[in-house]
């Protein structure tokens, strides 16, 4: 069974981490969201909300370089009146009352804190329902005593309401624009702001001349005995959210504010008999101010009604296990399933609702939806939503320019963004329509049509074909793609600013996406396209072979002036893990250099939790290759396990034959097992989720992983498990099953939904080899295609064994 970590395990389903131990090395977090309101929310409470985009639109705070780092919260402090004594539901911000009891139980789109104190026990869950703008705060209180109880309870939220980066920036001005009141009638406070920073792209003097054009609600089902919207006065002067005064002193000073730090607090009390309990609830939403009655299209009436909470949240319970039931795995190892069942396919809900955008590493200020994130994040979510995903990739595809170039990121509510050139940007538009088309065949979307940013529209294949001709005319003289300002690593910004630098990577990648296109032109039978195309393949693979092998690697740019990058003759960056890997996953490198350029990765990149991204680290800055050699050795892209880059060395071990290297990269990768191997408190973030990279050997803080949840190593891993580990593949021919097994696994049972359909897979390895089909029955029957077109078949489940064997 799966190994305890100090501060907690999973369940024996695997559906929930259950945090046992409070003091982790950093606060843990987990989402709640629909498709406009989001939120993170901490183990301890903390954590902040927002409506469809986290910089123009915050609802509540983070206060960002703060310790403890995830305060503020939502929290309920409970007092009992007659010793006095106060703590917290979810253990934050009172962390230094002596507790009787503490867990926290994860699961996907919920989060449930259980404590006791003072012989109360509490269960406090956060969640969001599916299809309501609010956040729900369901609280269950037992007096496990022999002695009636008196108690206050607390429910606040410090609010922001508007332009989170602005407040950062400007709130002792901010604050002159909130209005907060308590409807009476209602029992519920009412918070806006009389002005909104929307349009502006960055920090500006000048402010604009509009509304924040929502209305929050702040209530509860328990009757109100006092409220506060004033930060300074329910807190207190020198007290923070751990003491505040209002609390300490039980009396609410029922302040309704028209300037000031706005806060949502609410006063009231019980009590409990012996053994008694109660039910109860704090309800966050928020609705436009053009809606007549937000009372009514936010349905506050019935989230007081606690059955109807227990209902919603059963809802998003239903939501998961359905979401979930798109893919399971039964391997003969554990780590492996729970993440490719459960913790894998949730973080990609999340990265691809959440882009790089929201989260406490990506602290929702800067990035917005990224172009390049946004076309590889459908990966995870086409398999369950492709609806959702089709509405995804059209409305991302108006971020693209008529020349077939796009905006690097995206802003929702303002449709702003960055042109940043980035080289590879606009190649994943067509990787993504792809993997759309081989999930779902679904040709009609090429015909419809969609804007460009700037003039004219197109069809949807149009839009395709110019995102690959530009990025096939943008290369030099000597028909290499120029890098301009990096490819997929952000941080080779400085080798062709003259924009005579060339990505070796990117030469790759471009040759990976003509590729994978041809299938779908063949299809489509579009012969004079896939004539240029393939000739472009050909030509690009032609000067990369003549031009970017060193000997013992593929190299991995070349400057503006010439000079190479990642090349054995040099003495930091030497060789590059992604042109390795993706020499092979491109299939552009011969047999013996493929095998070369993996060898050498292994022998130079191998660490502790996967590949480290280049080697040496850069120790001295070179001005012409960028933020790279600015970095400290070992973190980030320079020279950490790049747990992205890291993935694709194990696509291409797989691609090249070397199962057991893949496997054994992929299973010290996978978080539960890379944390267990540094032990947590080195490496310090969640163990149910990916971190974008852990430390590398090359810096002394080895082991140590940063920015989980936000990375695109999610849907790859999540892929490269299923599609190659387990085999099972889609393209528009249907779906086929060819798995590369590590020898020890005997069998797996796999149930994917395909189509319409349900497939049941048994693979059994009796011969315990790594890859090799013998044969397939479907449904009983022997089955001898590749492709397996599901609709031909009536059933809706279809029962398929393979057996693997020479
Ligand atoms: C970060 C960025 C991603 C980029 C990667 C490598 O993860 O979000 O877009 O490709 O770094 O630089």
């Amino acid at each position: 069974m799966m190994k305890k970590n100090p501060y907690g395990h999973f369940t024996e389903d695997f559906r929930e981490f259950v945090i046992t131990n409070p003091r982790t090395p950093r606060p843990w977090f987990n989402y709640m969201w629909n498709e406009h309101y989001g939120g993170l929310v901490s183990h301890t409470g903390g954590g902040f909300s927002f409506l469809e985009t986290p910089r123009d639109n915050r609802i509540s705070r983070m206060r960002y370089n703060c310790l403890p780092w995830d305060r503020p919260g939502r929290y309920i402090l409970v007092k009992d009146t007659d010793s006095g004594e106060y703590w917290s539901l979810s253990w934050a911000p009172t962390i230094d009352k002596k507790y009787e009891h503490y867990e926290a139980h994860l699961g996907q789109g919920y989060t449930t804190i259980h404590t006791q104190y003072a012989g109360i026990r509490a269960e406090l869950t956060y969640f969001v329902p599916r299809d309501t703008n609010c956040e729900i705060w369901k609280v269950k209180l037992h007096n496990t005593t022999q002695q009636k109880r008196n108690l206050e309870i607390y429910a606040f939220q410090e609010l922001m309401l508007g332009n989170a980066l602005n407040d950062i920036i400007n709130q002792p001005n901010d604050k002159h624009f909130t209005d907060v009141t308590f409807n009476k009638a209602q029992q519920t406070i009412e918070a806006t702001r009389r002005y909104w920073v929307l349009q502006q792209k960055s920090a500006s003097v000048e402010q604009p001349n509009f509304d924040w054009k929502y209305t929050l609600l702040f209530t509860m089902n328990l009757p109100v005995t006092g409220f506060d919207s004033s930060l300074d006065k329910f807190i207190g002067k020198w007290r923070s959210e751990a003491n505040p005064l209002a609390v300490e002193t039980g009396e609410m000073q029922n302040t309704e504010i028209t300037a000031g730090d706005p806060v949502a607090a609410l006063q009231s009390s019980i009590s409990l008999e012996k053994e008694g309990a109660v039910d109860f609830s704090v309800f966050m939403g928020i609705e436009s101010k053009e809606v007549n009655d937000p009372y009514k299209s936010l349905r506050v009436n019935d989230f007081k009604d606690n059955s109807i909470i227990e209902k919603e949240l059963g809802k998003v319970k239903a939501y998961w296990d359905d979401y979930l039931s798109h893919f399971t795995a039964k391997t003969p190892d554990a780590s492996f399933n729970l993440m490719l069942s459960i913790w894998n396919p949730y973080q990609s809900a999340v990265t691809f609702d959440m882009a790089r955008n929201s989260g406490y590493y990506h602290g929702g200020l800067l990035f917005g939806t990224g172009m390049r994130d946004q076309f590889q994040d459908i990966l995870g979510m086409v398999i369950v939503d492709p609806i959702q995903v089709k509405e995804r990739l059209l409305n991302a595809l108006q971020y693209q320019f008529a020349d077939g170039s796009t905006l690097h990121n995206f802003f929702k509510i303002t449709n702003h963004g960055e042109r940043t050139h980035h080289s590879d940007t606009p190649l994943w538009i067509p990787f993504g329509l792809v993997e759309y088309l081989n999930e779902t065949k679904d040709l009609d979307i090429l015909q419809e049509k969609v804007a460009f940013y700037d003039q004219g529209e197109a069809t949807v294949y149009d839009h395709m074909v110019r995102a690959l001709d530009f990025a096939i005319g943008d290369c030099t003289e000597r028909g290499l793609p120029k890098i301009r300002k990096g490819d997929w690593n952000d941080t080779l910004d400085h080798i062709g600013p003259k924009g005579k630098g060339e990505t070796i990577w990117g030469a790759f990648f471009l040759c990976y996406v003509l590729d994978k296109t041809f299938a779908l032109l063949e299809h489509k039978n579009d012969q004079q396209l896939l004539n240029r195309w393939k000739e472009a393949y050909d030509r690009i693979a032609g000067v990369i072979n003549d031009i970017a092998w060193d000997g013992e690697w593929y190299v991995r740019a070349f400057r503006d002036n010439g000079d190479v990058v990642g090349s054995n003759t040099k003495d930091q960056g030497k060789i590059f893990l992604n042109t390795q890997s993706w020499a092979v996953i491109s299939k552009v490198a011969t047999k013996e250099r493929a095998k070369k350029a993996l060898q050498n990765s292994i022998k130079h990149l191998e660490n502790k939790t996967g590949m480290q991204i280049c080697w040496p680290a850069y120790r001295r800055v070179e001005d012409n290759i960028g933020l790279i050699s600015r970095c400290v050795p070992g973190k980030k892209e320079n020279g950490a396990v790049f747990n992205h880059a890291s993935s694709w060395f194990v696509l291409a071990a797989i691609m090249n034959g070397n199962i057991e290297d893949a496997f054994r990269i992929y299973h010290k990768m996978l978080p539960v097992n890379a944390s267990e191997k540094v032990g947590i408190d080195q490496y310090d973030t969640e163990p149910y989720v990916y971190s974008e990279y852990v430390t590398s050997r090359e810096h002394e803080t080895e082991g140590q992983a940063s920015h989980s949840w936000l990375t695109g190593s999610s849907v790859w891993m999540y892929r490269i498990g299923m599609d190659w580990i387990l085999g099972i593949q889609t393209s528009l021919k249907g779906i086929t099953i060819d798995p590369h097994f590590p020898k020890v696994w005997g069998n797996a049972d796999v149930i994917r939904k395909f189509r319409g359909k349900t497939l049941y897979i048994h693979i059994s390895n009796p011969d315990n080899i790594n890859s090799g089909v013998k044969s397939i029955k479907i449904n009983g029957t022997d089955f001898h295609e590749h492709w397996i077109d599901v609709t031909k078949f009536p059933d809706d489940d279809l029962e398929i064994d393979v057996l693997m064997g020479k």
